[in-house]
């Protein structure tokens, strides 16, 4: 773990950045810019960037991983910019004690022993989404994946069923995707410049969720059966801080926003490139098919934590050094941004001997996954919905085997795409399938995680 530290500061190489490159523009062009970088000057340097300061870039995993286990004392948040959008009451604008005390009310229901729970849901959502898939012809699975997560979202997070989720669901893409978009740039931009002006947007979006959330929650503290029901919303309502106060009403409207906010888009694009990635891995199809039609998942799992490493959603995870630290070698002064690169760490060859290729055998068998798998971020800032987002992805692809065949492709693999919130397969993670007409085909046992190039 990093400590406190009283020596002089001693930062990784500083690289100068041009002009064109710095800010936002660093941001948009961050993928391929951080590789680059990290080829000609390895794993760990320091930027400096207008809009965030000084930045050191870690790409190494054991220094992450001394990083993540770093206490809250010497680290917080890098910036409250989402934490601002979804509003004061949700986690991502909280920090120390306060965020502490709200990552404890919400551990019970994204526990495994809970998030079970909630398999059925996405069974029916998967079922419901897939009924109308064309056979043959070719369609994007990310659109019919983001309907699947957050219709799922939905139901799960907030209780919502009905013509609420079919509101909730034409709302919410168009806010998140503004909100996502409004919280890179300066505040000033979510103020009210006149009807069409995205502050002034972002607001009707806003009050259209809370007067949704509003009447679910009359329902909800009207509902006999609110004590046995298994979504955050009626759990939410239910549950008290150590020092027995409730969380006000408008608090759980701005943590349920930033819960389906982060988890729809997320969890969505990771299915789709788990169809990109299957559907050029034809050996490795069969044997998942053949294991979920024996009531099986270690493959799958194994190949969802592979899609994972090998295409990560999300890139960075960010921190701020609240007092002089001392990392690794390093001593990183107060103030200073720590951008933890994901796409570095997975593609670390002491973590994953052939990092390039695409192999979900590297999982099978071992117990604990390398320090340097980090999709969902570590530390006391750790996605809470992990657990959540693996049964959905579980669920989800089970299902499909189990429904569908998908037909391989030859196809060149498809590059990763900005989408605001998340890198998601270019071309929608594209696929053509085929209904399985007995319900438990008979597949022929294949080797072992074909491998290829990721
Ligand atoms: C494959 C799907 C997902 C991925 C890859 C993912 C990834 C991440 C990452 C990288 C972080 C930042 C962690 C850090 O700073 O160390 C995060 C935070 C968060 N995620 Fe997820 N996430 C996923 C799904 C979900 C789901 C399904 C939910 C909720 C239902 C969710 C809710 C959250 C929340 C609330 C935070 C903020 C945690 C905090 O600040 O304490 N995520 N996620």
């Amino acid at each position: 773990m990093a400590t406190a530290s009283t020596e002089a500061v001693r930062l990784p190489p500083a690289l100068q950045l041009p002009t064109a490159l710095q800010g936002l523009a660093f941001l948009a062009a961050r993928r391929s810019l951080v590789a680059a970088l990290a080829r000609r000057h390895g794993t760990m340097f320091t930027l400096d960037l207008p809009g965030f300061g000084r930045t050191v870039v870690i790409g190494d995993p054991e220094l992450i991983s001394d990083l993540f286990g770093t206490s809250r004392a010497l680290l917080g948040r890098a910036h409250l910019n989402l934490g601002k959008v979804f509003g004061p009451g949700s986690m991502f604008n909280l920090n120390g004690e306060e965020h502490l005390n709200r990552r404890r009310l919400l551990a019970p229901p994204f526990h495994s022993a809970h998030v079970v729970q909630h398999r059925r849901i996405f069974e029916e959502e998967v079922l419901r989404e897939s009924a109308n898939w064309p056979e043959g012809q070719e369609f994007q699975t990310l659109p019919a994946m983001t309907r699947i997560l957050l219709r799922g979202l939905l139901r799960s997070m907030l209780g919502a069923d009905g013509p609420a989720v079919d509101e909730l669901c034409a709302l919410l893409p168009s806010a998140v995707s503004l909100g996502a978009r409004i919280g890179l740039l300066p505040p000033i931009v979510r103020n009210d410049f006149g009807a069409w002006s995205p502050g002034a947007r972002l607001h009707r979006y806003r009050s259209h969720f809370d007067a949704a959330v509003r009447a679910l929650v009359v329902k909800a503290r009207a509902d006999p059966a609110l004590a046995e029901r298994t979504d955050v919303l009626a759990i939410l309502l239910q549950t008290r801080y150590d020092n027995g106060e409730s969380m006000p009403e408008a608090h759980i409207a701005d943590e349920l926003l930033g819960l389906l906010a982060a988890g729809y888009e997320t969890t969505a694009a990771t299915l789709s490139w788990a169809v990109e990635r299957l559907r050029r891995r034809p050996q490795l199809l069969s044997r998942l098919t053949a294991e979920a039609d024996a009531g099986g998942s270690e493959w799958r799992q194994a190949t969802i934590w592979e899609v994972q490493r090998t295409r990560p959603v999300g890139d960075i995870v960010q921190r701020r050094a609240m007092t002089r630290i001392r990392l690794g070698d390093w001593v990183i002064p107060e103030g200073t941004t720590l951008m933890i690169n994901i796409r570095l760490a997975h593609s670390s060859e002491d973590c994953f001997p052939g990092a390039e290729y695409f192999d979900p055998g590297r999982f099978i068998g071992t117990g604990r996954k390398p320090a340097g798998w980090i999709p969902y971020g570590g530390g006391f800032q750790r996605c809470i919905g992990a657990t959540f987002a693996n049964m959905a992805m579980d669920v989800t692809l089970r299902t499909l085997l189990q429904e569908f065949r998908l037909v391989p492709t030859d196809a060149p693999g498809e590059r990763a795409s900005d989408h605001g919130v998340v890198f998601a397969p270019s071309r929608g993670g594209l696929a053509v399938v085929h209904r399985r007409t007995v319900v438990v085909e008979k597949q022929p046992q294949t080797t072992p995680g074909q491998m290829g190039r990721s």
